[in-house]
């Protein structure tokens, strides 16, 4: 496993990380939990030992099933555990609350779900517009001080808005959409947290499926499943970003002998100072992680693949779906909050 260091943080990461938000099954179809725990524990005996996960995946399931999953075989010690903080649910609607007493609750939640006393990565999963940056770091500042958390994170989080929370708490990860086909990251909070030594971890790494190859024309998803609501799903687009994984898939088998999933999860390793988020669900899904390790994409295959995507890719869309659509009250006395229309 190649690793990277986390500021703060004593245990090497692997540079693959797992995603756990289809293990929660909300937004997802559904999960089994039998098998998202075997996954998990295929995922830390192969070697990955980030585990990212969040609160509001599957409304508390995704981290019961990581700390169940952790329990056993001495699991949880050689485990970086990455939650979130600061989405709230109320009646199976979401909404952002990065607020200090939202975040001295959410932390005894997690430590009890996750079965554990010590939070390793600890991210601020949303920005909240309706409280100051200042208070959220410095509620994620004490817990530091506490050893309640280990390393802060933030995600979602735009280059101001952390310059803003680093003059009030260290930053130690950030945590950006980032894959070959959504790239917005690279020309502003990935720069800026590259040139403060901040480790990025690349969430939808594999475009939700997209560019795994297992995704054709007629493939459906269940109708609680965000791919029914995602731009790039949606006919015409999808045509145009299958066509792309089509070419990729034949450079990755002519110049490395590769899929084009290990192509994409490369790529993410090949940009900078990351780590690659990997979702699965399924310990078979994790099979081809040795494929990505041990190899390197090179500079004439990067622009190739640059080349394909702008040939192929005739109208492109970002992952601005997951973004809030509204800003109703919802909090009383504390202002305005934003519910998290689709994807987290
Ligand atoms: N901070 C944030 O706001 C935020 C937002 C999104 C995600 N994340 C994090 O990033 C992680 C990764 O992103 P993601 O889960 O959204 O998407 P992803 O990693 O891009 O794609 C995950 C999906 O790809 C498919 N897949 C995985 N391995 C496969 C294989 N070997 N063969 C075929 N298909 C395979 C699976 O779909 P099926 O199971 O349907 O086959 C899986 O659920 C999340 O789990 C979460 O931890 C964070």
């Amino acid at each position: 496993m190649e690793t990277i260091d986390i500021g703060g943080l004593p245990l090497p990461a692997s540079r693959i990380g797992l995603g756990t938000w289809a293990i929660g099954g909300w937004m997802w179809g559904g999960s089994n939990a039998w098998e998202a725990v075997r996954t998990i524990q295929t995922a830390v005996d192969q070697g990955i030992n980030l585990i990212d996960t969040a609160p509001v995946y599957g409304f508390g399931r995704s981290e019961e099933l990581v700390g169940r999953a952790l329990q056993t075989g001495g699991r949880r010690a050689h485990t970086i555990i990455a939650t979130k903080v600061g989405v709230e649910w109320i009646d199976g609607q979401i909404y952002r609350n990065a607020s200090p007493q939202r975040i001295r609750q959410e932390v005894e939640d997690s430590l009890r779900r996750l079965r554990t006393d010590y939070i390793d990565l600890y991210q601020v999963h949303w920005p909240d517009p309706s409280v100051p940056i200042e208070e959220t770091a410095t509620a994620m500042g004490k817990l530091l001080m506490e050893g309640k958390i280990r390393a802060i994170g933030v995600s979602n989080y735009n280059a101001e808005q952390l310059a803003r929370f680093q003059m009030v708490a260290p930053v130690h990860t950030v945590q950006p959409p980032y894959n070959l086909f959504e790239r917005a990251a690279e020309r502003s909070i990935m720069a800026f947290a590259e040139s403060q030594a901040m480790t990025i971890l690349a969430y939808g790494s594999l475009c939700r499926g997209l560019l795994t190859g297992a995704i054709n024309s007629a493939t459906s998803f269940p109708a609680d499943d965000l791919r029914t609501l995602d731009p790039k799903f949606q006919q015409p687009r999808r045509g145009q970003y299958l066509a792309a994984v089509g070419e990729l898939e034949e450079l990755a088998k002519t110049r490395y002998g590769k899929s084009v999933l290990a192509l994409a999860i490369r790529w993410v390793l090949d940009r900078g100072s990351t780590i690659a988020l990997w979702g699965a669900r399924r310990p078979q899904q994790l099979a081809p992680v040795g494929d990505v390790l041990g190899w390197h994409i090179d500079r004439q295959t990067m622009d190739r693949i640059d080349q394909i995507l702008t040939e192929t890719i005739r109208d492109p869309v970002g992952p601005e779906f997951m973004a809030p659509t509204q800003v109703p009250e919802v909090r009383s006395g504390v202002g305005t909050t934003q519910p998290q229309a689709a994807a987290m």
